[in-house]
Order: structure tokens, then sequence, then C-alpha cells
């Protein structure tokens, strides 16, 4: 099965990274948590990403579904889904620096009736060899755009 041609730009992000992460926000407690994320060619033109996470002590934390898609030169698609009752649609960049590759997006938030309210978010995913590190903002819960986490993996 051969990659869909728009994909060839996000191909290096194909497989399955692991690492940590550390979370903060200014209406609750810092925490760590290990972090696993694949991103898969299903044969059409978008990847299908899955991220899990666990704590300290190996329970489940966070996790997310999605789908990335590049939609022209440097722009890229991600339409993610939380359990917590959120839906980012997230639009962005993607850029080549020397041989890493940035992906910067912001998202418009919809939110459920019973979601903590999520007003919007800010994700970068930075791709420097085998090394893949993330930064996640929100505007959320009466807060300006603040960092929520911060997390480096490497190839799995
Ligand atoms: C690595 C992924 C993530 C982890 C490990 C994580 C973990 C946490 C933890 C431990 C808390 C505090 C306890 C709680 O309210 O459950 C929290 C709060 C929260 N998180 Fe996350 N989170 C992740 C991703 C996200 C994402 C993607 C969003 C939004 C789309 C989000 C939105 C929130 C909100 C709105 C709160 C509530 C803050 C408050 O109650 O003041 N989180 N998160």
């Amino acid at each position: 099965m051969s990659l869909a041609p728009n994909l060839a730009p996000v191909s290096p992000l194909l497989g399955t990274w692991r690492g940590e992460g550390s979370g903060y926000y200014p209406t609750i407690d810092d925490f760590s948590y290990t972090e696993e994320v694949t991103f898969t060619d299903v044969g059409k033109p978008f990847l299908l990403y899955v991220q899990r996470t666990w704590g300290p002590d190996g329970s489940p934390m966070h996790t997310e579904t999605g789908y990335l898609r590049v939609v022209g030169p440097g722009a890229v698609e991600f339409v993610l889904s939380q359990p917590t009752g959120q839906a980012e649609l997230a639009e962005g960049t993607l850029t080549a620096e020397g041989d890493t590759l940035v992906i910067e997006l912001e998202a418009r938030v919809l939110n459920t009736a019973t979601a903590k309210h999520v007003e919007n978010t800010r994700r970068t995913y930075r791709l420097a060899g085998d090394t893949l590190t993330t930064a996640f903002d929100m505007a959320a819960v009466g807060q300006e755009m603040t960092r929520h986490l911060d997390s480096r993996m490497r190839r799995a």
C-alpha cells in the first residue's frame, strides 16, 4: 500500500512514539505522565492519530484520537476528539527548519454541555531525528491561553 502523495511531508511521523510529559495549569496541581502516540497510514489521504497517557503509577490518564491531513503546501488540518467532551478543529502550518519538521496548529473547540469549557487550543509538534516534542496550550475554564502540557518522545 503506497502512501497518499499529500502525506509525503508528514511521513516521518508514521509509527509509534513514547516518552514523558509534564502538565500544569493555573487552576490545577502540576503532574507528570508517560505518553504514547501512533500515527498510522490507513490507505487514505490522512493519518490516523491515537494518543494514550499514564500516570507515574501506571494508571490510565488522558487519551485522544484524531485525523491529520496535509491540505496544501505547508498547510495542515488536525481534527481531534476528546473523551472529556471537546472536539478540536485545528488548522495550521507545516514547516521544515533544517532537518526539523514543525507543525503549529490553532484550534476552534466545540464543547458538550457537561464538558469543562475549552475556548481555543494551540499545539506544536516538533520532529528532529528520532525525537518528537509536543506542546499544548489552551484558553479554558476562564483562563487566558496558557501552557497545559509539554512532552518529549522517542521512536518506540
Ligand atoms: C497528555 C494529555 C493530558 C493529560 C495527561 C491531562 C491531564 C490533566 C489533569 C491531571 C488535570 C487535572 C485534574 C482533572 O481535572 O482531571 C487536567 C485538567 C484539565 N485538562 Fe487536561 N490533560 C491532557 C490533555 C488535555 C487536553 C487535550 C485538553 C483540552 C482539549 C485538556 C483540558 C483540561 C481541562 C479543561 C482541565 C480542567 C482544569 C480545571 O478544572 O481547572 N487536557 N488535565
